[in-house]
């Protein structure tokens, strides 16, 4: 038995030895080490050895095995080392390669005037109301005083999809629909795309609006300047002067056309604000009894005022952005500037 044990354990180094890689490494353990493995099979044969040699025996064998085992140990370790080496000669940090870039995004200049404008107005306690796009003839031109063939149509070229559909051309629809809806006191924006059918420098066929409806018992033209000098000092600048001129809407009455001093020069006069001081950045008014009355609302009890801000405008007169069409052309040699 004895001799058979080192034979065992001599053919195991001898294999050990030669064994190349972590395959024949495994192969050498289930043969050597394994459950139907040499040395099992021989404790397997222990009930052919007299009961007295069993103890003797078992050592042995358990002598062996812890040879083999450790010798085995050994050369594990020694693959397992040079695995680990590869694997890392692999993935070497290399700490002189430029690290990977990924170029940052940003708003739109009229996205960013839109959050900008309704965060003011969501302080000053606005409600955020919106409408669609595609619209009837009766929110965007009848509801507001503008009746069909009327002349005062002429003011605003839309793209009628029928008689009756068509593109909105302002926000102020949603003024309609909201006096509709809700009781007063009442006291909404409403942001969103306009459609109109012109196009130049200063014109594009697709802009952006936000609106502006306040209505209540004792509101006035005062309350209106106090309120849209406030918001215009908050965007532009605590120096900013406001300035009415009288203008006609349908819907207002009296009408306004708001002028705000030029940011840029602060109203010296400059290339933004062309020589003026001033920029020419929004309509407004106190809503017109009429419109009241057809939404339903008493004229008698109620008055309100409404306004009407081109973000584009705003957003170019805030970043230096001198051709309007750059705001919708999505070039992104122009975006890239405006970050
Ligand atoms: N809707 C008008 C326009 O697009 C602007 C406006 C809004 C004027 C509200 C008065 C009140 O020109």
């Amino acid at each position: 038995m004895q001799e058979k044990l080192n034979d065992i354990l001599q053919r195991a180094l001898e294999e050990l030895i030669k064994i190349q890689n972590k395959d024949e490494l495994g192969e050498f353990k289930v043969k050597f080490l394994g459950k139907q493995g040499e040395l099992t099979s021989i404790l397997r044969g222990m009930r052919e050895v007299a009961p007295e040699d069993r103890p003797k025996v078992g050592a042995l064998v358990n002598e062996v095995r812890e040879k083999i085992e450790s010798a085995y140990s050994a050369k594990e370790e020694e693959y397992n080392k040079i695995e680990l080496e590869k694997e890392l000669a692999k993935s070497a940090i290399d700490i002189t390669e430029p690290g990977k870039f990924h170029e940052k995004g940003a708003l739109h200049p009229t996205t960013r005037m839109f959050n900008k404008l309704i965060d003011i107005c969501v302080a000053m306690g606005f409600k955020v109301v919106e409408g669609p796009e595609i619209e009837t003839d009766y929110y965007n031109f009848e509801g507001l005083n503008i009746p069909k063939n009327h002349p005062s149509r002429d003011m605003q070229d839309t793209f009628f999809i029928t008689d009756n559909i068509l593109l909105r051309s302002q926000t102020s629809s949603v003024q309609v629909r909201s006096m509709e809806n809700m009781k007063p006191p009442i006291k909404i924006i409403s942001p969103g795309r306009v459609y109109r059918n012109d196009s130049d420098g200063t014109h594009s066929p697709v802009f952006h609006q936000l609106e502006g409806l306040v209505i209540d018992e004792n509101v006035s033209m005062a309350d209106l300047k106090a309120m849209l000098t406030s918001m215009m000092k908050k965007i532009f600048g605590e120096s900013t002067k406001i300035r009415f001129r009288p203008s006609f809407f349908p819907f207002t009455e009296p009408s306004v056309e708001v002028d705000v001093s030029c940011p840029t020069c602060h109203g010296e006069g400059c290339k933004v604000c062309k020589g003026t001081g001033f920029l020419e950045l929004l309509g407004a008014g106190v809503v017109n009894p009429k419109v009241l009355e057809m939404s339903g609302i008493d004229s008698k009890k109620y008055r309100g005022f409404a306004f009407g801000f081109g973000v584009d405008r705003f957003a170019m007169v805030y970043d230096g952005i001198t051709d309007l069409r750059n705001m919708f052309k999505n070039d992104i040699r122009f975006l890239k500037q405006m970050k």
